[in-house]
């Protein structure tokens, strides 16, 4: 890797910073004194040392969002705002994107991530990765719902639904529930429910796999994972 993408890449400054940073002398490799941007360095055996201190090398990043109502998930839109406006500036040198979408209107738990094989391993039907929805829905949501659910709705365009599985925590004229799916179908649990004539009005992902959504991250929040939530989004791949 060249000596200016690594410094870059561990959040030292801009390129043209690092350019001018490296010709001032104040870089070293392997204890030397390196003044040209384009040397090659091996990231996981040189030391390379910015005045003196040991620059770390992070190759991936990874975030948890609770992503509020009104962002689009992807890293660009022509109109709306994306996840990527609310993701601080010293994150963004990683270039990270959202793995999975949740739409426009939904909220909760979204990872942002550079590792592209995790993201893979979560959003590959092959995988079937458990995630869980909080809803609010219009309408009471019954015991026959829940049978339902398990054995597979078919949804607009007759697609059958995987076995889900729904908890009522509250019924109603607005039910209130959870639901764990191991499929991303395009608004597949809004879908679900027209399935069985309802309506969500509210969605928001509490868990992706054994990762839970952290409740104290306000919506629009983002705070890198710890080794073991990694662990956690991590079980079974
Ligand atoms: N299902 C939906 O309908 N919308 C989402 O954002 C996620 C799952």
């Amino acid at each position: 890797m060249r000596l200016d993408k690594f410094l870059s890449s561990a959040g030292t400054g801009s390129r043209t910073e690092i350019k001018k940073l490296i010709k001032g002398g104040v870089v070293t490799v392997n204890s030397s004194v390196c003044l040209r941007a384009e040397t090659k360095i091996d990231p996981e055996n040189d030391t390379v040392c910015l005045f003196g201190e040991v620059i770390k090398y992070q190759k991936f990043i990874y975030l948890m969002m609770n992503k509020p109502k009104g962002y689009v998930s992807a890293t660009f839109d022509r109109r709306l705002p994306t996840v990527l406006d609310l993701v601080p500036e010293e994150y963004l040198h990683f270039e990270p994107f959202p793995a999975g979408r949740l739409d426009i209107d939904t909220e909760g738990l979204l990872l942002l991530t550079n590792d592209g094989q995790l993201a893979h391993n979560l959003l590959s039907p092959k995988k079937h990765i458990p995630k869980t929805y909080f809803a609010k829905v219009n309408g009471c949501v019954t015991e026959t719902d829940i049978l339902e659910f398990r054995h597979g709705v078919t949804i607009d365009g007759g697609i059958k639904t995987k076995p889900a599985i729904l908890e009522i925590i509250s019924a109603g004229e607005i039910s209130e529930i959870s639901l764990t799916i191991t499929e991303g179908k395009f608004h597949q649990v809004k879908r679900m429910f027209e399935a069985v004539g309802k309506k969500v009005v509210y969605l928001k992902r509490t868990k992706m796999n054994a990762l839970r959504l952290d409740e104290a991250l306000s919506p629009g929040e983002v705070r890198e994972l710890t080794a073991e939530e990694l662990e956690l989004l991590r079980k079974g791949f």
